[in-house]
């Protein structure tokens, strides 16, 4: 049985910090899911650590089906969110439900999340009246980069804070189950969660968030394009895949693999047999 929205809701009225962590692939989907996260976004994220591209806004709606339907296979309990790429909820209602719909019948996602405030909080609200869950993303939303002139802390100036905390607000009230809070200062994180009955995941937000989520490439080390100063390595696997394919290239070059333990053989006779032939 998977983690439900209510299960997550609650655990902000016990004070029971949210573990939240991205995935993009069934392997790694397995291992987060076999770690008990109960929260998996499958990020438009991908954009940059799956397929190379310098940001999130190439990223398109099949390529997001295709990563979270591997999501989806490689999961049995967490909760599966599903990323909207850019401009798949903008230029209407209408695309912003096929669009959301798309998540959960073609991919299996049990939630979606898209970028913004109070201009999408009537989107939110008729995926919502449509069954479909949504997690908000307020503060610094990478597919507004350009108009946000880059990736820097938000709600810093007094207009700004109030800003956010109206996004916030507009957010629960169109019914999203929780908000993503990214790049926004500390103390401003703790009151929007304060003032806030659903959940806070933060990202560059501070300890007072009533969750957190990492990119999960930047959490074990394996993406090194750039590290952000939000990111945490509990692991550096870049490292330890260069020396695993190091000492690949060497036993190859060697001729040390494969040895007998990694190979089959056949009867000898039959062998015998088809060299005469
Ligand atoms: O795409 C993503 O990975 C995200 C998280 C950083 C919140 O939106």
């Amino acid at each position: 049985m998977r983690v439900t929205i209510n299960e997550i809701k609650e655990m902000k009225s016990k004070q029971e910090k949210i573990v939240m962590l991205t995935a993009y692939d069934y392997s790694t989907a397995k291992l987060v899911d076999e770690a008990g996260i109960p929260l998996i976004l499958v990020g438009d994220s991908l954009g940059m650590v799956m397929l190379g591209y310098e940001s999130t806004i190439p990223v398109t709606m099949d390529e997001m089906i295709h990563h979270t339907k591997a999501v989806v296979r490689g999961t049995k309990q967490a909760l599966v969110i599903g990323d909207m790429p850019f401009m798949t909820y903008h230029t209407s209602i209408s695309d912003a439900l096929r669009n959301a719909a798309r998540f959960i019948q073609e991919g299996g996602a049990q939630a979606v999340k898209l970028e913004g405030g109070v201009t999408v909080a009537e989107t939110v609200k008729r995926i919502v009246e449509c069954g479909i869950p949504v997690m908000g993303h307020i503060g610094l939303t990478p597919q507004s980069i350009h108009q946000l002139g880059g990736h820097k802390v938000q709600g810093k100036t007094p207009e700004a804070a109030e800003r956010l905390l109206k996004d916030a607000r507009a957010l629960e009230q169109a019914g999203a189950f929780a908000v993503v809070l990214e790049l926004v200062p500390a103390p401003l994180s703790k009151l929007i969660t304060q003032k806030l009955s659903i959940p806070t995941i933060g990202i560059g937000a501070g300890l007072e968030c009533d969750g957190q989520i990492q990119v999960i490439s930047d959490l074990l080390g394996l993406f090194s394009d750039f590290v952000p100063k939000h990111a945490k390595q509990y692991a550096k696997l870049a490292g330890l895949i260069k020396t695993a394919l190091a000492d690949y290239i060497a036993e190859v070059k060697a001729g040390k693999f494969p040895t007998t333990e990694h190979s089959s053989t056949i009867n000898e006779s039959l062998l015998e047999e088809l060299a005469r032939a």
